[in-house]
């Protein structure tokens, strides 16, 4: 019996506002490049196909399931994960209105939603609760019940908005 030999890719992308250019296996998931080539463990993955939303980023200005793509579809990129977001002491108004709002408790899903709630806030005027939620619902949650987070997205929303009053 001989060895099968699997073929390596160089793939160039940009993570956060910095280039990486590194060989991979055609194989080999974004989620599991970020986290176990890039050490990039903010990214979390939980269900591994594309359910639970742990594993959310943002490629190109829009929020993936990085367990639902591979590194090399990656090439040439721009990529957003949870640490280019802001730091424990220089926490973004989304990460911050978490904190304030208890909107997480064991953390596990945290960075997903902190990605999702990014793009929705972005894209969409969330006018609503229901608008909020249903912009979650890719999102699986066991701990919080959800109120929290959407409460925190509210204020984000809120505060997005009476900044944009005061500029006019
Ligand atoms: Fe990707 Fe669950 S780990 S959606
Ligand atoms: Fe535990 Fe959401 S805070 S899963």
């Amino acid at each position: 019996m001989h060895e099968q030999t699997i073929e390596l890719l160089k793939i160039s992308v940009v993570v956060n506002g910095v280039r990486y250019d590194e060989v991979v296996e055609p194989r080999l998931l974004l989620a599991d490049f970020l986290r176990h080539t890039l050490g990039l463990t903010g990214t979390h993955v939980g269900c591994e196909h594309g359910v639970c939303g742990a594993c959310t980023i943002m490629v190109d200005g829009s929020s993936m399931r990085s367990c639902l793509m591979l590194a090399v579809q990656a090439h040439g990129c721009e990529i957003q994960t949870v640490e280019g977001l802001g730091s424990m002491e220089n926490m973004n108004p989304l990460q911050q209105a978490f904190q304030d709002c208890h909107a997480l408790q064991c953390g596990f899903c945290t960075p997903g939603m902190l990605m999702t709630c990014t793009d929705m806030l972005k894209k969409y005027p969330l006018d609503t609760d229901d608008e909020i939620r249903d912009g979650l619902s890719g999102n699986i949650c066991r701990c919080t019940g959800y109120v929290h987070i959407v409460e925190a997205v509210r204020r984000v929303r809120d505060g997005a908005a009476a900044a944009a009053g005061e500029t006019k």
